[in-house]
């Protein structure tokens, strides 16, 4: 991996810097670009604009890593509350949730992990949506894959993420190939002995485990914003003999939004995740170890201070 970025992703643990960043001045604005706000207001307005848009919305109330069940107790409920409130307001056919199992609950256990995640699922199924749950570092993978299986067993249209850095991840596509699994390149520093390296491995990577998503019956998810990717899986999806609506692509809130609505005018589906809520801080860091580029957001805000 590019130096800078593992530095960029070791940051995103320092609590320091948080707190640095936090409070600098011109913080505001570098996250308003890529989270849609703090509060279900924010996230239900912003779901509202892409439907009008013609885009549809997975929404991830941010948060990860915590060791407090009463911490993992409010966001089951602030899920279930945004559900409900994308229900009565008419949007709930245009956005799915995002969860991540490190936010509720994972460090405390199997058993509370899948009672909250079913939560959201059995809230999710009321209101006539969907639920995917994200892939987050590798020493979580085995029991991420194992909690979606296990609500599969109730709620079988629950999403599954893989990462096509991960060596493993083309045997995972053949498995899940029949299912909803999202596919992107992976976020977070990984060791060699798992993931792939150079960006070239893990683009072809992602090329295998695209092949063998479309080549099941299941629906395919490519989440990414790389416009060769982009161009190559909607030549792949053709030689499947998919047709549109069949697969959809999936992007960032703030990241390629002309692509988003370009991808949408030409009959795609076109899903963007749309994060909310306070703690915005790790996937900030995240996406600005995607792209050094917009780091420049960042220093102009630390040197505001
Ligand atoms: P890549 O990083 O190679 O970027 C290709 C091009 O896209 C860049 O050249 C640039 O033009 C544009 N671009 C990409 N990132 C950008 C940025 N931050 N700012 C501006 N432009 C940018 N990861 C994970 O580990 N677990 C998960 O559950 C998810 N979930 C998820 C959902 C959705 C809907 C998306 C789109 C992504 C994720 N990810 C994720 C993140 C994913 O793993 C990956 O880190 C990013 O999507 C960036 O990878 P790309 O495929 O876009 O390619």
């Amino acid at each position: 991996m590019n130096p800078l970025r593992s530095t960029i992703l070791a940051a995103a643990g320092n609590e320091r810097l948080r707190r640095l960043v936090a409070t600098a001045p011109g913080t505001r604005a570098v996250v308003e670009r890529f989270v849609a706000g703090e509060g279900h207001d924010q996230a239900v307005e912003a779901v509202r604009s892409l439907a009008g848009d013609g885009l549809t919305a997975t929404l991830d109330y941010l948060g990860e890593d915590t060791t407090d069940a009463e911490q993992a107790e409010r966001t089951v409920r602030t899920y279930v509350d945004l559900l409900d409130r994308l229900h009565d307001e008419g949007l709930a056919p245009h956005a799915e949730v995002s969860v991540k199992l490190s936010a509720i609950g994972q460090k405390l256990g199997e058993r509370l992990t899948l009672d909250n995640a079913g939560r959201v699922c059995a809230a999710a199924e009321r209101c006539g949506t969907t639920v995917t749950i994200d892939m987050e570092d590798h020493t979580t993978t085995d029991a991420t894959l194992a909690t979606v299986a296990e609500l599969r067993r109730t709620w079988p249209w629950v999403g599954a993420v893989l990462q096509s850095y991960l060596r493993r991840t083309e045997a995972d596509a053949r498995a899940l190939a029949g299912s909803r699994v999202r596919l992107c390149k992976g976020a977070y520093a990984e060791p060699e002995s798992v993931a792939f390296a150079g960006a070239h491995e893990v683009d072809r990577s992602y090329v295998r485990a695209a092949n063998a998503l479309l080549a099941g019956d299941g629906y395919p998810m490519f989440a990414t914003h790389d416009p060769r990717l982009v161009e190559i899986l909607g030549e792949r999806a053709r030689w499947y003999g998919r047709k549109q609506g069949s697969y959809e692509f999936q992007m960032l809130y703030g990241i390629r939004p002309d692509e988003q609505r370009r991808l949408a005018g030409e009959g795609e589906t076109v899903r963007v995740y749309v994060p909310f809520g306070e703690q915005w801080y790790g996937y900030l860091m995240r996406r600005l170890a995607e792209r050094p580029a917009n780091l420049s957001f960042f220093l102009r805000a630390l040197a505001s201070r």
